[in-house]
């Protein structure tokens, strides 16, 4: 690769892509990818600490990869996989977790969030989590790691752990930063609870809005979302549901705050909400488009995949063969260097 600052990121195979996705981490994707060595993986590993139907699950997983193409990104310029195809995430996280303390995963909010969800199934996974995640980012001696608020603490942990391991056998793991976006950094919430954040896991679907949803559908739910008594386009503390517009509107058509304040100084939310919606078909549209084109070429995409994962696996050897060694453990003579 060349000698570019590297950057992993991954989003997990559940629910669909929605306009938050996209527009907090998606897009900005494709931002980077020129100045950067980029690596984004679908992480199917992960996404089995939730119980998940195999026949959804495999159609999901490239369909993700697919959508990741459509929204821009280059599958050959940078490494697009399946964590799955690449054994050394697996392997990894298992050391990793012999350098990791159950006080450490138990203040994990995501943990505690999804155990209280998943009630049923609070298995081993779903607790060593962000530690599969810390393998995927040092893996690839990554610098920075594009994350939404969420992930922040796993971050933190990341670095807490490569920081422990380094400590102890000397320098092995890049201690990676977040990456904070500049723009479009305005959370997206959701449609019908603007107080939390847009899901792809929301049961109702009027909550989020997919970027694969036909024109209709998208009109249909800015239409409905919720939005307060008040009649002004003005962002303004405590109106959660027309900042969130506001927001979509602002990230989608490229305009500050307020020149959209500006612009619908006189309309109401009838006027507004049919703008936006426009505004969003009119976004989505190409991405659409290249997702039912890429879709009909099967071999191009697995081509894709399948080179990703042996370039990362390449890249991914490296640094666990030097983990190996710092460790004590025998070399593998069978591995052709
Ligand atoms: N945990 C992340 C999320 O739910 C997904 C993820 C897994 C990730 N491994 C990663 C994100 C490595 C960044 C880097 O959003």
């Amino acid at each position: 690769m060349e000698d570019k600052k590297v950057i992993f990121s991954g989003v997990q195979p559940t629910g669909c892509i929605t306009l938050g996705n996209y527009l907090g981490a998606l897009k900005n994707w494709v931002e980077l990818q020129n100045d950067y060595n980029c690596l984004f993986s679908v992480v199917d590993l992960h996404s089995i600490t939730v119980r998940q139907d195999p026949v959804q699950l495999r159609k999901r997983c490239v369909d993700f990869l697919i959508q990741y193409l459509a929204c821009g990104i280059d599958g050959e310029s940078n490494i697009v996989y399946f964590q799955s195809h690449v054994p050394q995430h697996a392997e990894l996280s298992w050391i990793l977790n012999c350098y990791t303390y159950l006080g450490e995963l138990s203040r994990m909010t995501q943990f505690k969030d999804k155990s209280a969800k998943h009630e049923n199934n609070i298995n081993a996974g779903l607790f060593t989590y962000p530690v599969l995640m810390a393998s995927d980012i040092l893996l690839y001696q990554t610098d920075l790691v594009p994350v939404g608020h969420d992930q922040l603490q796993h971050l933190e942990l990341t670095r807490d752990i490569a920081i422990r391991f380094n400590h102890i056998y000397g320098d092995t793991f890049k201690v990676p930063e977040p990456y904070v976006v500049k723009s479009g950094a305005k959370r997206i919430m959701s449609l019908q609870n603007p107080t939390s954040k847009m899901s792809k896991s929301d049961p109702n679907e009027n909550g989020y809005i997919s970027i694969l949803d036909t024109p209709d559908a998208i009109l249909r739910k800015i239409k409905r979302a919720v939005t307060d008594s008040g009649s002004t386009i003005k962002f303004e503390e405590g109106r959660d549901g027309i900042n969130n517009l506001i927001s979509i509107y602002s990230a989608v058509t490229d305009k500050s705050v307020s020149e959209v304040e500006a612009e619908f100084d006189s309309k109401g939310y009838g006027d507004f909400k049919l703008a936006v919606a426009e505004a969003v078909i009119e976004h989505l549209r190409p991405v659409r488009e290249r997702y039912e084109d890429l879709k009909k070429n099967k071999d191009y995409i697995e081509k894709i995949y399948s080179e990703g994962a042996q370039r990362a696996a390449y890249i991914a050897q490296k640094t666990l063969s030097k983990v190996h060694r710092r460790i004590g453990y025998v070399d593998r003579k069978y591995i052709k260097k």
